[in-house]
């Protein structure tokens, strides 16, 4: 594949640059994405959005730590690809670059990405209901970890379904989306609100839209260019631009 032209043109004058990342971007790392090839991810029997629910956490909580010990663990093996190390070498080459991602893998800052607004958190932490402590999971036994600080229950620090996204995190993004001059739309579907509202920003402030997918998604309608491939492939190419 060639970036054509007219990206190569944006990409070298581009001031401001934005990136969302989604599952995509992980997949040649081995994470699975949530629904590509028309299937949705399934565990014990439950859809994705069924175990990863605010009300699964009200009503069993052991149960979504048992579910994020076994994505955790999956996890463990994953290494950054070509994809990640290219975007973490972006963040030197622009007056301000923007990662936000939807992925909870860390996969990003093990790159070497130093900023990346995490807008469904992060699966390596661990928060407290009651006093909000934030603990990096480093060994985990089985079971509802409980908070050293006031003895209440942990919870995995990400995002569920029925909840709210992290305060401010969105609202950075959006700032940046506002101001950027370029906006890539990288390894995500884009389906899941607000997270895909960014876009939509980004374009009606007049940004340049790029999608880096191998399918079609439901913003493809909506960006200035599509390259059709792996992030892993498509993202390396810019780095000799
Ligand atoms: P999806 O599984 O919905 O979409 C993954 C996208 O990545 C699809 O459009 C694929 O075509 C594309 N893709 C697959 N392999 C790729 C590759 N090698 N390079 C580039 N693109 C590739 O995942 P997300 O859009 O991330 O939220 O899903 C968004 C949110 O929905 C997730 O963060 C999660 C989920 O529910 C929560 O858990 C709150």
């Amino acid at each position: 594949m060639e970036i054509p032209d007219i990206l190569k043109e944006k990409f070298s004058s581009a001031r401001r640059v934005c990136v969302l990342t989604g599952a995509g971007i992980s997949a040649e790392s081995g994470v699975p994405t949530f629904r590509s090839s028309g299937s949705a991810l399934v565990w014990k029997g439950m859809p994705f959005t069924e175990i990863s629910s605010a009300r699964m956490v009200r009503e069993d909580l052991g149960e979504v730590w048992e579910w994020f010990d076994y994505r955790r663990n999956l996890l463990k093996e994953c290494k950054p690809n070509p994809g990640h190390l290219a975007l973490a070498a972006w963040q030197e080459r622009f007056d301000e670059f923007t990662l936000v991602t939807q992925n909870i893998d860390n996969l990003h800052r093990t790159a070497g990405s130093r900023e990346v607004i995490e807008l469904h958190g992060n699966i390596w932490r661990a928060r407290c209901e009651s006093c909000g402590r934030l603990d990096d999971i480093v060994e985990k036994e089985s079971g509802v970890p409980i908070c050293r600080s006031c003895s209440e229950r942990m919870r995995p620090d990400v995002v569920l379904f029925g909840e709210m996204l992290p305060v401010g995190a969105f609202d950075t993004a959006a700032d940046r989306a506002t101001k950027c001059d370029l906006f890539f739309i990288i390894g995500t579907s884009a389906v899941v609100y607000p997270a895909a509202a960014l876009p939509e920003t980004a374009a009606r402030s007049g940004a340049f839209l790029v999608e880096v997918n191998p399918e079609e998604a439901p913003l493809t309608q909506y960006c200035d260019l599509s390259l059709r491939g792996n992030a892993g492939d498509v993202l390396p190419l810019f780095t000799d631009l």
